[in-house]
């Protein structure tokens, strides 16, 4: 068991002796070319929980970051979120104190918070979107980006729920060859899973780039196809669709829902804790866009249940709003 968990730790480093020991191998992305990733220089749009984890996990991993957002007020919400999971991060590595604050300092000192986006990104080797999940305003960021950056910058999306094709639609033709999608889960820093996405147009040269970059940041990384939801939301969003549902038949309260499947299948958080943690908004938005739009529409499976419905027409979005299925202390 232990020896299964080392692995999985260090999966991306593992030799080929070690792969036919372990039972459950966590190795993914065999054709890749393990190289060194060529760049340091990153810009990620979008300051929220996603954003800041990704400048997080960069910084922390030596990438040099700049966190751009239309205001100072979410830079600054931005900052405050990077500093509590540093400080965490940090007690784990030394009980010095003086450690502690050189780690966190040297890590934040690589991240530049900016509303600067033009300056960002003319100077950076890789640009990640992390901003609101909507078609429209993901597809006009990069129209706008693209004249701004280099020919060689790397153009991604942390969309949770998009096609990445669809998302670049409107970017030059060369821009298509060096595009990608890197997924990466709430909350970053602790998460280890990366969904590495290649469309039809990413040179193979550009998704071993960003999938080593994955690599280099400590994630444990996937490949999957171009399709809404990769794998992990393509299977977590039905599941939590299916738990509202459950509720809303009154089959049994979201109290006992959560506690049957942390202590029946072993999740670290039930459907609707995780609702709340996430954000109802974000679930309700995803369903909502699968159901009428994508390629998976009108589904039952995907159907936004009413309950969900109401309580984001409320306000009432989970841990960010101080409510969703549960109250919570802000
Ligand atoms: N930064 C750094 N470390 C953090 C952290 C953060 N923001 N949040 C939690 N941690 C660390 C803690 O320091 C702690 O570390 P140790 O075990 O080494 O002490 C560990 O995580 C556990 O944290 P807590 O003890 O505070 O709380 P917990 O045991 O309840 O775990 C949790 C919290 C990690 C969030 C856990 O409940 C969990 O894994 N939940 C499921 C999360 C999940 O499913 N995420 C995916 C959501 S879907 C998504 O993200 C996709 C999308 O597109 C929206």
């Amino acid at each position: 068991m232990l020896r299964r968990q080392a692995f999985a730790r260090f999966n991306c480093i593992i030799t080929p002796k070690a792969i036919t020991r372990s039972k459950y191998s966590t190795v993914s992305g065999s054709d890749v070319a393990r190289t060194k990733v060529p760049f340091k220089n990153i810009t990620i749009f979008g300051s929220g929980m996603m954003g800041s984890g990704i400048a997080q996990v960069s910084a922390a991993n030596e990438y040099h970051v700049n966190l751009v957002d239309l205001n100072k007020g979410a830079l600054d919400r931005s900052q405050q979120y990077i500093l509590s999971s540093l400080k965490r991060i940090a007690r784990k590595k030394t009980t010095d104190e003086r450690m502690q604050t050189n780690y966190i300092d040297e890590v934040l000192s690589r991240i530049n918070f900016t509303t600067e986006s033009e300056h960002a990104v003319a100077s950076s080797d890789m640009v990640i979107e992390a901003v609101v999940e909507n078609i429209e305003i993901k597809q006009n960021l990069f129209k706008s980006l693209d004249p701004m950056a280099s020919p060689q910058t790397l153009f991604v999306s942390n969309t949770s729920s998009l096609k990445i094709k669809d998302i670049f639609r409107d970017v030059s033709e060369k821009r298509k060859e060096r595009i990608g999608g890197l997924h990466f889960f709430n909350p970053v820093p602790q998460m280890k899973l990366l969904e590495v996405i290649k469309t039809d147009t990413t040179k193979q040269e550009v998704f071993d780039t960003l999938f080593n970059y994955g690599v280099s940041v400590g994630k444990v990384c996937v490949v999957c196809k171009d399709m809404p939801g990769f794998i992990v939301n393509r299977l977590l969003v039905p599941y939590m669709l299916e738990a509202v549902k459950m509720l809303e038949r009154g089959d049994a309260s979201a109290k006992d829902i959560d506690i049957a499947m942390k202590y029946g299948a072993g999740y670290p958080m039930g459907p609707f804790e995780l609702l709340d943690y996430v954000g109802l908004d974000t679930t309700y938005f995803v369903a909502k866009g699968w159901y009428e739009d994508s390629e998976i529409q009108k589904m039952e499976l995907v159907k936004p249940p009413s309950v969900l419905k109401k309580l984001v027409e409320a306000g009432n979005l989970g841990i960010k709003s101080g409510k969703g299925f549960y109250e919570h202390r802000k």
